[in-house]
């Protein structure tokens, strides 16, 4: 129990750890390189998109601004539209598909 304790308190989040990170603040350090990952995978992107290499820090790729921004109004919409639920997530819409039976018969 002890040594959970201590590894659960030395969990830090992004926004502790990182330089510029606003949205994305309460996201585990650990997960932290799993989900900019998830990110480019979604978008068909990498890294370098959104960041000038070494500078991950900087905000002068319009694209990581744009990500922001996009991030933000995602959580916006789950929050106030869907009640909490994660309805919109970062590679669009859930959309249900209903059976098609045209071409069954
Ligand atoms: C679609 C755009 C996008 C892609 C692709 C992307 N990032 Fe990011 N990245 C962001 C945004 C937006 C932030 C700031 C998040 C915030 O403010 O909460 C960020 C922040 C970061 C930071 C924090 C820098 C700091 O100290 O403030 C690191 C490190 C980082 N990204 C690494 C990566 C790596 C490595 C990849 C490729 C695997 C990657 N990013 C791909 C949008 C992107």
């Amino acid at each position: 129990m002890l040594l959970a304790g201590a590894a659960a308190a030395q969990e830090r989040t992004a926004g502790e750890i990182m330089k510029n990170v606003h949205v994305l603040r309460d996201v585990p350090a650990s997960e932290w390189d799993e989900t900019m990952a998830f990110m480019g995978n979604a978008l068909g992107v990498d890294c370098r998109y959104c960041h000038i290499p070494d500078s991950f820090e900087k905000d002068d790729r319009k694209a990581k601004q744009t990500a922001r921004v996009m991030i933000e109004m995602m959580r916006d919409l789950n929050r106030k539209t869907f009640a909490g639920r994660a309805e919109i997530t970062s590679y669009g819409p859930k959309i249900r598909l209903l059976p098609c039976a045209a071409h069954s018969g």
